[in-house]
């Protein structure tokens, strides 16, 4: 809303006249550069852009080694993905530059937002967290909505000239004042179902059985973004927080596509779909995407103010599936960073390792020039477990230009990611 020029409403105007010149029109007609002040996100790790990495170095010490993040100008990229993640897209076609993780004390500019993803986060709300779980964090949404409560504070406390006199502290932030103006992602939950299901801490039948955990836990967040919350600085009145107004809640990919579940739960009894996608995982996800997109339909009634956005991660990858050559993708299930099988994976090696795989040594930490596939942007699937910069692009270019996304029309903004190739 804030960056958005005359351009679509020159086109929704003309809607009004004839039915068959608006269609012309909104064909034709250049979407704006969007400008909004900045990007928040919360998630996991297909959001995160280096907050686990910050708290926990050594378990996720590869996130910023080669090859994760080979395609990202400097390589120490945070990532778990060949280049950018959806939320980089966004941010960038959103016209800003890339958003830092909230926890990264050092060299961080947060002037155009702040990521408060994490690598391992479930949705659900982790209680007690036990170190020997694999791959668990305990930043869920709950924690992560927290951070960012006390980041506004932080920001309050910045710009108050009595507790920052003169600007003693010369931090890059965005202003509290512009928080309502901001675009908010959130994109949770694959971690819930995804490593349930890798650790075999759950069975099929037991992860479908989250479903509704996993979106009230989405849904809580989205509400806690939505709701005022007064704030009380000590020494002066109370004061309304400034809220989010428009929000884009993503959806997940099919489950049942993913090269690490194909890997683990194919097999002669498995029963496959058209596109080889494995039928019962598909299920968990077909769940998760019905439930959550019936509770933003809810919630748009309930807060008419504000602007939630539906995207449909789902729909993107699925349309890439069925014209795999439209979007020059050559390996739609097999991962890029990977080793053996039919789908490239293999739990005892994965992405940015080394050892042995049936008797045979590999390596899966080379640099540039050396790519672990011959041609990493035909995967939809960069490492087995995490989407592809390939699937990222597509989804945001999707979203920004009214492709599956709801309401009709999407963010409505010029799919440029320019700033990329100018800023890092
Ligand atoms: C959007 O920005 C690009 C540069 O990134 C520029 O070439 C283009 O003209 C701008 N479009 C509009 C509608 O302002
Ligand atoms: C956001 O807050 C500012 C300052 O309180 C206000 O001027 C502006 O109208 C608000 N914008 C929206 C979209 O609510
Ligand atoms: C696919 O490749 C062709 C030829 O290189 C290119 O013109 C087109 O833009 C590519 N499509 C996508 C979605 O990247
Ligand atoms: C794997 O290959 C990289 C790059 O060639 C090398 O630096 C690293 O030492 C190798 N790892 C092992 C365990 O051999």
């Amino acid at each position: 809303m804030a960056g958005k020029s005359g351009a679509r409403l020159g086109a929704r105007m003309l809607c009004l006249g004839a039915v068959m010149l608006c269609i012309v029109q909104v064909a034709s007609a250049a979407l704006p550069n969007c400008s909004y002040p900045a990007v928040y996100a919360f998630g996991d790790s297909l959001t995160d852009t280096g907050n686990s990495i910050a708290a926990f170095p050594e378990k996720f010490a590869n996130a910023e080694l080669d090859p994760n993040g080979i395609l990202f100008p400097t390589h120490a990229a945070d990532r778990y993905t060949d280049g950018k993640l959806l939320v980089d897209f966004l941010a960038f076609g959103l016209r800003r530059r890339p958003i830092y993780p909230v926890l990264r004390g050092t060299a961080g500019d947060f002037t155009f937002g702040t990521n408060f993803a994490a690598y391992g986060a479930p949705a659900r709300t982790v209680k007690v967290w036990y170190k020997d779980d694999a791959f668990s964090v305990p930043f869920s949404l709950d924690v992560q909505q927290q951070w960012y409560e006390r980041y506004k504070i932080r920001l309050w406390f910045y710009e108050s000239p009595v507790y920052n006199p003169a600007g003693r502290l010369v931090q890059s932030l965005p202003k509290l004042a512009t928080v309502n103006e901001s675009m908010f992602l959130v994109w949770s939950g694959y971690q819930d179902y995804f490593f349930s299901l890798y650790d075999k801490k759950l069975t099929v039948s037991q992860t479908r059985k989250i479903v509704p955990e996993v979106v009230d836990a989405i849904e809580t967040l989205i509400e806690q973004l939505l709701t005022p919350v007064y704030y009380t600085p000590p020494g002066f009145p109370t004061f309304l927080m400034p809220t989010a107004t428009e929000i884009l809640v993503v959806n997940l990919p099919p489950l049942g596509c993913i090269p690490a579940m194909l890997t683990l739960y194919g097999g002669p009894k498995a029963k496959y779909n058209s596109h080889g996608c494995l039928s019962e995982l598909n299920k968990i996800t077909s769940a998760h995407n019905k439930l959550l997109g019936e509770r933003v339909i809810a919630l748009r009634a309930k807060y008419p103010k504000a602007k939630i956005y539906y995207g449909d991660a789902h729909g993107v990858y699925t349309d890439i599936l069925k014209d795999t050559k439209k979007y020059n993708v050559t390996e739609p299930l097999s991962a890029c960073c990977g080793v053996g099988g039919s789908y490239n994976f293999n739990t005892g090696v994965t992405c940015g390792h080394a050892g042995l795989v049936d008797g045979k040594f590999v390596n899966l930490t080379m640099s540039l020039p050396a790519t672990p596939c011959a041609n990493p942007s035909g995967h939809l699937s960069w490492d087995g477990i995490h989407t592809s910069n390939t699937f990222n692009k597509a989804a945001v270019t999707d979203f920004l230009l009214g492709k599956h996304i709801t309401p009709a029309g999407g963010l409505g903004c010029s799919p440029d990611f320019f700033f990329w190739n100018s800023s890092t």
